[in-house]
């Protein structure tokens, strides 16, 4: 059997820093509830007009690039994103195009935060069966144009950027070793955006009762999520017969400072171990982990035969965890 290896990562966020001190100035808030609760200094914001496939298309270019592999020869293009382009069709169409990556499949995978590793696995499986011989997959979202920048539960803690992969099927014991993917949809409205859409179409009542922003119960998503970012992190190890202490670089859903602190923690990976651009970006729900993995990887983080753990969790409730060699 082949293995899925990455050979290219790329990420783009856009160009307009959104400060905590600048939220302070438009909402009941203070830098140093943010700060201390979240650990968000900053994130980005989309200027109008630029469009979750064009944050998409640029890191898919910068990861083609490292990958020395030409948008034609990408047979399967997977974007996992909830804030595409339009409701349908995918956003993955509109990347294709830019990208003229005219040879591959191309879909969207929903998935919330968890939608770069549903993504991930989905293009890996084809990969390993010889279905597939290089794929695009990318995590990009413009969730500042779903979340209610009144709602201080909420606004603080999200932004906007896109992160991507190129995967080719290899020889050889490098690559994706396994993935682990989990839903439980009993708890979909913790964590959800009600409009609009078949469930509440379009209305006048629904724009008043601000329906089209994303709606969350922090508290109790924050309990599911570390316990469950926690179980399947063990459970990519252990499937393995392998331990926290063996793995290289953990890079976990930057949704905040604390939860990922309490997962790394509870999971045993010491601090040298854990990525974290949280600060800076927010949580850019399905691009986190792309956007973290180019970071680390173009900052020399990750070398050849490191092991990595990606770990993900977000609304549905859907929650994940990749491991590989790098
Ligand atoms: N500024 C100032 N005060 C605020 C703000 C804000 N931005 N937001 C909430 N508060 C207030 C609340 O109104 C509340 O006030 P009250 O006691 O007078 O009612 C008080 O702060 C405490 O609120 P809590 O919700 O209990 O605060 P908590 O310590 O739980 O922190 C937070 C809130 C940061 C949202 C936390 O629950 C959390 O991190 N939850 C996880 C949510 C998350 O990350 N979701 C992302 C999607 S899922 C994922 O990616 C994993």
């Amino acid at each position: 059997m082949k293995r899925a290896r990455i050979t290219g990562t790329g990420s783009y966020v856009p160009v307009k820093t959104l400060t905590n001190a600048d939220l302070e100035k438009t909402l009941d808030t203070t830098e140093e509830w943010i700060q201390t609760r979240t650990g968000i200094r900053e994130r980005r914001i989309a200027a109008e007009g630029e469009l979750t496939s064009d944050l998409a298309t640029k890191a898919a270019e910068r990861a083609l690039e490292m990958a020395g592999v030409a948008a034609e020869e990408i047979d399967y293009l997977v974007v996992g994103t909830i804030t595409g382009d339009y409701p349908w069709p995918a956003t993955a169409c509109v990347v294709q195009k830019n990208l003229k990556a005219m040879n591959a499949a191309a879909f969207d995978v929903s998935a919330a935060c968890s939608g770069f590793v549903y993504a991930l696995d989905a293009a890996v499986k084809q990969l390993e069966v010889g279905s597939a011989k290089k794929a695009l997959v990318i995590g990009a979202e413009v969730l500042s144009r779903h979340i209610d920048w009144e709602d201080r539960n909420t606004c603080v803690l999200f932004g906007d950027g896109a992160g991507a992969v190129v995967l080719e099927a290899q020889d050889g014991e490098n690559g994706i070793l396994s993935s682990h993917l989990h839903a439980d949809g009993s708890y979909l409205e913790l964590l959800y955006q009600p409009g609009f859409s078949t469930r509440y179409p379009a209305s006048e009542e629904g724009l008043r009762d601000r329906l089209q922003y994303l709606k969350m119960q922090g508290n109790e998503v924050f309990k599911v999520a570390v316990r469950c970012l926690t179980e399947v992190a063990l459970e990519a190890l252990e499937a393995n017969g392998l331990e926290a202490k063996d793995v290289d670089l953990f890079i976990p859903h930057q949704a905040n400072r604390r939860i990922l602190e309490a997962t790394a923690k509870r999971v045993g990976f010491n601090e040298d171990q854990v990525f974290i651009n949280v600060d800076r970006y927010g949580n850019t729900s399905g691009a986190t982990i792309p956007i973290a993995l180019d970071e680390a990887n173009r900052a020399g983080r990750v070398k050849e035969g490191d092991l990595l753990l990606f770990d993900a969790f977000g609304g549905g409730f859907t929650w994940g965890a990749v491991l590989l060699r790098w």
